[in-house]
């Protein structure tokens, strides 16, 4: 809808002052107040300097000559020169019937597919995968299924940190404290592999022999010897299968291509750098400085590219796998989702790439940043006795805790449930509570994890969504209505406010679709669905339907069917699969 007037505005404004205006933006937006009307365009008031004219007398010009009475209410000309845009009911009415019958419920998919990498969770081997990893997985999880849901051709990459002078650090330690770790699969807990690195980093800090010792680990392994190969291979399952765990329970799929696979391309990333001429030896060290990166001295900041031992850095991975990514893989659009502390690396990353040539003018690059995972008193989550949270762990006591209130609720509503029925129920749930929770908020403030408000059955929470799809589903079941029977070509009367903006709300989704595409900030997807669930609560209360008159009847369920349709697939889209009862 919005796309449309936007058109059709633009289309009016190179046609009354001229081609120079043919690709202006028409400044059509939802109104801001629904008491004025669906849309409004603020075009007049910024052309006002330009054309030496009252936005007023702009705005009366441009509505004599906008052909849109076939979908639109009378124009209104408001305060300094705004224009009120109302669309006719009876439009709404024959879209909704359009977005009932159309399988993407009215989202258009892209014109032409195109390759987009989404590099996301990416958590490092023999280290503890934490809930910043937990937001990675979330958030590029959602953002992968949007670009899909829209036509792209999403490669979802996990950039896992397999590789590094610190596994000839793990690899000796391990031989003198564990060597069975080595040569047996399974061996050892991913907990206690964690411990043991931390205690070889202390060796390391402490001991030279044991330095001298690793570094000879590092030059063994980078030269692919078997023994230390498969050392670190059964390093790399250990943990795989620990992340495994978290992806299966979370419905996550992902391919893996490690930092390790990027090895035999580092050499190369020097060669290009030294060709642009951007390397710069900096006391034994490969580097590159950018303008505007200083140290705290304020010193230029480098970024190292080779260290003095001849080791590459994550940057020097991250720019081979620019390179690959682009070359090979064909991305047109190339998404980071980390925390937010990356951010300078990132920007560095992405200028040294422009200088070295490998970004074409066609390539997009974008880092999605994201705040820390907060306890509810403000600071970092640990578990009680002041350890880091397993993942595991955070997930278990979300699904443990919807248990009890489920349960609490059934021993009100005196309702009998079989077990299997409660346990799939509360995973659901504490799972898409916990998912909701994160992709709810800007992602890029931090946010505060609240056990108690993410499983609150009212708010902008999981489970207050997943009712209104329950509830739908009710109306079917009460009626003994099959909803996949109801005919499209019913009908569709909107007499009521509420039905009204029910339905206005139902055509916005292609709208919000595209917005999240661009700014990758799903949260605008969660209040989306939030409102709906909202308005349709509010329709349920005012407009009775099983019991009203057959064509009312049928109207009415064709608007809560596409409701519960919506919220499927909106929420799908987050990630979260819908209950039929709860
Ligand atoms: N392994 C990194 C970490 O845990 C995240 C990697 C993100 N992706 C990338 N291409 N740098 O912080």
């Amino acid at each position: 809808m919005i796309e449309k007037l936007r058109h059709l505005f633009t289309e009016t404004l190179t046609q009354l002052f001229g081609e120079n205006f043919s690709h202006i933006d028409s400044l059509v937006v939802p109104a801001s107040n629904p008491k004025f009307g669906d849309y409004q365009c603020n075009i007049a008031l910024s052309l006002a300097k330009t054309l030496q004219q009252s936005p007023r007398v702009i705005a009366q010009t441009i509505i004599d000559n906008l052909k849109i009475d076939d979908f639109c209410e009378t124009l209104e000309i408001a305060g300094p020169g705004f224009i009120n845009i109302k669309i006719k009911s009876d439009y709404i009415a024959q879209q909704i019937k359009l977005a009932y019958k159309s399988d993407n419920l009215g989202v258009t998919k892209i014109e032409e597919s195109s390759k987009v990498i989404v590099d996301f969770s990416s958590p490092n081997i023999a280290k503890e995968m934490h809930v910043g990893h937990l937001r990675s997985t979330i958030i590029g999880d959602s953002i992968a299924r949007i670009l899909e849901f829209r036509g792209y051709d999403v490669l979802r990459l996990n950039h896992v940190g397999d590789w590094g002078t610190q596994f000839g650090m793990l690899i000796s330690y391990l031989r003198l404290e564990k060597p069975e770790v080595l040569t047996t699969a399974n061996a050892v807990e991913i907990g206690d592999l964690v411990t043991l690195y931390k205690q070889a980093k202390i060796k390391f800090d402490q001991d030279l022999e044991f330095q001298e010792k690793a570094r000879q680990e590092v030059v063994k392994l980078q030269s692919k010897d078997p023994e230390s190969i498969k050392a670190w291979q059964l390093l790399c399952e250990q943990s795989r299968r620990e992340f495994e765990v978290i992806y299966q329970l979370l419905d996550i799929t992902l391919t893996e291509r490690g930092e390790s696979f990027y090895n035999p391309f580092l050499s190369d990333v020097i060669i290009d750098l030294k060709k642009a001429n951007i390397l710069t030896e900096d006391q034994g060290a490969k580097c590159v400085f950018l303008e505007g990166f200083i140290n705290k001295e304020n010193k230029p900041l480098p970024l190292i590219v080779q260290k003095t031992d001849g080791g590459y850095n994550y940057a020097t991975t991250d720019l081979a796998a620019l390179k690959y990514r682009i070359n090979e893989d064909k991305a047109s659009r190339i998404i980071y989702v980390t925390d937010a502390g990356q951010a300078n690396h990132f920007t560095q990353v992405f200028q040294v790439a422009k200088k070295a040539n490998y970004i074409p003018d066609n390539v997009e690059l974008v880092h999605v940043p994201f705040g820390l995972v907060l306890a509810e008193d403000g600071k970092k989550i640990k578990t009680r006795s002041g350890e880091t949270i397993r993942l595991k762990d955070l997930l278990d006591e979300a699904i443990n805790r919807a248990k009890k209130d489920l349960e609490n609720r059934l021993e009100t509503e005196t309702r009998n449930e079989t077990e299997e029925f409660i346990n799939q129920v509360s995973k659901i749930v504490g799972l898409s509570a916990v998912k909701y929770a994160d992709l709810s908020q800007n992602r890029t403030t931090d946010y505060k994890f609240s056990y108690e408000k993410m499983l609150a059955l009212q708010g902008n929470t999981a489970p207050y969504l997943l009712y209104a799809y329950v509830r739908v589903q009710g109306i079917s079941r009460k009626g003994n209505i099959d909803l996949n029977q109801l005919n499209s070509d019913t009908q569709i009367i909107l007499t009521q406010d509420s039905e009204l903006v029910l339905a206005k709300h139902l055509l916005q989704l292609d709208f919000i679709i595209k917005e999240v595409e661009k700014d990758l900030l799903p949260n605008r997807l969660c209040l989306y669905l939030f409102e709906l669930s909202q308005k349709f609560n509010q329709f349920y209360d005012q407009c009775p339907i099983l019991s009203a008159e057959e064509k009312v009847k049928l109207s009415r369920l064709i608007l809560a069917d596409l409701t519960a349709k919506v919220i499927k697939q909106g929420l799908s889209l987050l990630g979260i699969s819908v209950l039929e009862r709860m």
